[in-house]
Order: structure tokens, then C-alpha cells, then sequence
């Protein structure tokens, strides 16, 4: 799967940062209840590997590595399960270590310069981070102008409320986002809470 696949195949990517390894499977399910079939797991926590490799084992969930700095932590998220690599920023080395590795890698730009950096590096998916302090919808479809043919996958500040503006955006095939995923939902075993903010995520990106 390339990095245009793994946006077409769910529009809302939710972003999820584990205090605890045992919140893994219970959180896979509950997405995958939803009809979310994506996810990224970020690094910030020591949990964070660990829960990469615990949800790469359930079956139907596509499962990447957020906030990727360092190529070494590519290997490590890589050999965990990891099936794509997103970062904040553009990181040349993060980069070529994931086409190492022949997995895709969403690096983060926030500036038409990060943009004609990727796509120098033959890019043509990128995060856009964070979306909503750089102005939102209005921010991505006016950096957009110039780089025919490239998608975003806007983060940070995307809600419930504002998804469906960023995915009126030809360029804006996913939005992702913690809130389905929020970290107070995980500690109090909210699973029902999962599924169902899931479910109207995936409802508003469909309407
Ligand atoms: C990210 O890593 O993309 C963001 O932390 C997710 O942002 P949010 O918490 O504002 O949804």
C-alpha cells in the first residue's frame, strides 16, 4: 500500500497516544467497531511501540507510527508492525530509512518550503500540522495552488466540527485527528465511546 492508498482507504485517521499497552487491543477493537480501519500510534509514549505491536496483530487494522523523529525509530516501529510512518515536520533521513523499509511516510509541513522538500523527495502525500493554528481549510487549498497534485492529510485542531471543511478540499482525501480516540476515553475503558465517536466521524466523512 503507498501513501495515496493508505488515504483512500479510510477518511478519518485517528491519532493515538497510549498510557498503557493493555488500552491497545480493547482501542483496536472499538475502532474497528466504528468502521475506522486506520490508525496511527504515536511514539510519545514509552506504551507507544508496545501498542503497535499489539493492535498490528488484529486483523483489518492498517496500523502506522506517529510522531517518527529519528530513522532509528523507523526500524523499531517497522519491525513492530508498523505499516506506514508519519512525522511532524520533513526529515530526509526518516524518509529514505521508510523507503528502506518500502513502507510509506506522511511527513509534516506546515510551509510551501517543507512542501517543495517533499516534493523534491518525489512526494506527493504529505501531513499538514497543525492544521487548524495554520488557518485551516483556507490554509491547505491556498498552499495547495501551486503543488498540483498533492494530498494532505490535515492534523491538529481537526474536529468533529470542522472535518467535513477540510474534506470538501480536492486535496483532502483524510483528516485525522485524537478526539475518537481521546486519552480520557482510554484511561476510563470507554470503548463504547470509541466506536461510537468512530461511527460518526466515519458518517460525517461519508455525508
Ligand atoms: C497530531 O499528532 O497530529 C496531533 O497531535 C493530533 O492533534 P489533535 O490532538 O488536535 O487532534
Amino acid at each position: 500500500m503507498n501513501a495515496a492508498e493508505l488515504l483512500a482507504r479510510c477518511p478519518v485517521v485517528p491519532v493515538v497516544v497510549l498510557d498503557d499497552v493493555a488500552q491497545a487491543v480493547p482501542l483496536g477493537r472499538a475502532l474497528l467497531a466504528g468502521g475506522i480501519d486506520v490508525v496511527e500510534v504515536t511514539l510519545r509514549t514509552a506504551a507507544g511501540l508496545d501498542g503497535i505491536r499489539a493492535l498490528s496483530a488484529l486483523p483489518g487494522l492498517v496500523v502506522g507510527a506517529g510522531s517518527v523523529l529519528l530513522p532509528d525509530q523507523v526500524d523499531r516501529v517497522v519491525a513492530a508492525g508498523a505499516r506506514f510512518v508519519v512525522s511532524p515536520g520533513v526529515s530526509r533521513a526518516v524518509l529514505a530509512r521508510a523507503a528502506e523499509h518500502g513502507v510509506p511516510a506522511l511527513p509534516g509541513v506546515a510551509t510551501a518550503t517543507d512542501l517543495m522538500a517533499a516534493t523534491e523527495l518525489g512526494l506527493t502525500d504529505v501531513k499538514f500540522f497543525p492544521a487548524g493554528l495554520l488557518g485551516g481549510p483556507d490554509a491547505i487549498r491556498a498552499l495547495a495552488a501551486p503543488f498540483g497534485g498533492v494530498s494532505f492529510l490535515p492534523s491538529g485542531g481537526v474536529s468533529p466540527e470542522t472535518m467535513a471543511d477540510y474534506l470538501a478540499l480536492p486535496e483532502v482525501p483524510a483528516v485525522s485527528g485524537s478526539w475518537m480516540a481521546a486519552p480520557a476515553l482510554l484511561r476510563d475503558a470507554r470503548w463504547d465511546a470509541v466506536t461510537e465517536r468512530s461511527a460518526t466521524a466515519i458518517a460525517t466523512a461519508r455525508g
